[in-house]
């Protein structure tokens, strides 16, 4: 009797044992920038592209895409004789501000696609809180333009995310439970997080990446959870031009339980 009640403890302790280790292991990437980035209406505009700057090359991932050569256009420095992005947003599409252009390339990527690139940019403000997005949108006025975001873009994009949750996708509240509300539906998880921007599941998403609908039967959930974590640990055979474009930054992004959720739920997928 004793035996099987230590074999309980044992099992219990076990399983405690692995998911802090678990939850250790999650790179929570220190970013300067916390998830609650707060930004009063009275930001001044020096404020918000000191803000965009670190959501740029830290949180927002922006760099895992651009500023390396020819996976997407130059932002900082001159794209093809055109300037960098400060100088050339207005002149992208005919009766939009620069403000509107850019917003528009975070928002809707795919609404504008450069020429000469693969709409490949996943919809930034699923995953970034507005202030973020506009704090993002300040520093690249900045390169080369006049910085135009103000406290009220900030307000009236928090208005406009509110209701917006219900389909699936909208903003995280600045400071809020996190990605998709901080539900550990794996549907849920998967669409906030923007997975199918760029892969297949049950027919669904786009195919630059690999299909995932049998990826349980190519990968274990250590596999599968190693991938979300770390994109650059392994890189999909036949898919080695497109290694680095998985983004880096899922681990601060999910809870540990919402990565064990959609971890789970990949590797079912035989
Ligand atoms: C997975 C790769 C990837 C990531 C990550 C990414 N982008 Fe992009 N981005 C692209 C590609 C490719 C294009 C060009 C094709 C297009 O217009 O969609 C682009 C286009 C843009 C443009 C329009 C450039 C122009 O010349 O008109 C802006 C602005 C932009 N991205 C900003 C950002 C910011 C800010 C971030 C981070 C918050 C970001 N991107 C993250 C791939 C990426
Ligand atoms: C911007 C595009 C992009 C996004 C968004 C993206 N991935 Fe990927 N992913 C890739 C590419 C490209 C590969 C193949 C190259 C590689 O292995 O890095 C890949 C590979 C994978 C693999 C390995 C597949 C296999 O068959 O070996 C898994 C698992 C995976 N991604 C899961 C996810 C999950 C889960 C999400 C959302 C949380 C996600 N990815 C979001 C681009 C993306």
């Amino acid at each position: 009797m004793w035996a099987t009640n230590l074999k309980i403890v044992g099992v219990v302790l076990g399983t405690l044992a692995l998911y802090t280790l678990i939850a250790n292991k999650i790179p929570q990437v220190q970013s300067e920038v916390p998830q609650a980035l707060t930004l009063g209406a009275n930001v001044t505009p020096e404020q918000l592209v000191a803000a965009g700057e670190k959501v740029f090359n830290g949180i927002g991932g922006c760099t895992t895409c651009h500023g390396l050569g020819t996976r997407a256009p130059n932002l900082l420095t001159d794209e093809r004789g055109t300037g960098p992005i400060g100088v050339r947003c207005a002149k992208r599409e005919p009766g939009k501000s620069c403000k509107q252009y850019l917003y528009e390339s975070l928002a809707d990527p795919t609404a504008y696609v450069v020429s000469g690139y693969q709409p490949i940019m996943p919809v930034m403000t699923r995953q970034l809180s507005p202030e973020q997005v506009w704090a993002a949108i300040a520093y690249l006025e900045a390169q080369g333009g006049t910085v135009d975001v103000t406290g009220d873009d900030i307000a009236k994009a928090k208005q406009a995310a509110g209701p917006a949750t219900a389909a699936g996708g909208g903003a995280t509240p600045a400071g809020g439970p996190g990605l998709a509300g901080g539900s550990t539906d794996p549907k849920q998880i998967i669409q906030a997080a923007g997975c199918l921007a760029c892969h297949k599941l049950e027919g669904q998403g786009q195919v630059i990446a690999p299909d995932l609908t049998h990826v349980g039967s190519r990968r274990d959930a250590d596999a599968i959870r190693r991938k979300i974590l770390d994109p650059a640990s392994s890189i999909t055979q036949g898919y080695e031009k497109l290694a680095g474009i998985m983004p880096k930054t899922f681990g601060s992004m999910m809870s540990a339980s919402q990565l064990e959720a959609l971890v789970e739920y990949l590797a079912g997928h035989k």
